[in-house]
């Protein structure tokens, strides 16, 4: 999709070298949440997965908590692609 974007996506790779080597987990949270980020940021290409996956509560009892699960295993992931620093 970067073609069609109108700021390009970072590498993913890098979070925990660009912060000092320590993976910015809290802000990685935030930025893939999302919920939080149309105020400052007004609209933004990345999808708002703090929508995204509480729309998908496959057995709807509890979209915010399912949400909070899936946003920690997606940041969990990111985390294991960080390259050592360097
Ligand atoms: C599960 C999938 C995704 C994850 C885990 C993810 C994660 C992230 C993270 C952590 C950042 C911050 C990077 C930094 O601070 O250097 C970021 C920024 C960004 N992402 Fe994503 N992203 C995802 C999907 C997408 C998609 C599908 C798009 C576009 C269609 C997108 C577009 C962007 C853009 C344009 C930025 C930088 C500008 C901004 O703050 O909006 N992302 N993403």
């Amino acid at each position: 999709m970067v073609p069609q974007l109108t700021q390009s996506p970072s590498d993913l790779r890098t979070l925990s070298q660009r912060n000092g080597g320590a993976f910015p987990r809290i802000a990685v949270t935030r930025q893939i949440d999302g919920r939080d980020m149309r105020a400052v940021h007004g609209t933004r290409d990345m999808p708002v997965w703090g929508w995204e996956f509480g729309q998908r509560d496959t057995d709807r009892r509890d979209p915010a908590a399912q949400a909070a699960a899936r946003i920690e295993a997606v940041v969990d992931f990111v985390e294991r692609l960080q390259l050592p620093p360097g």
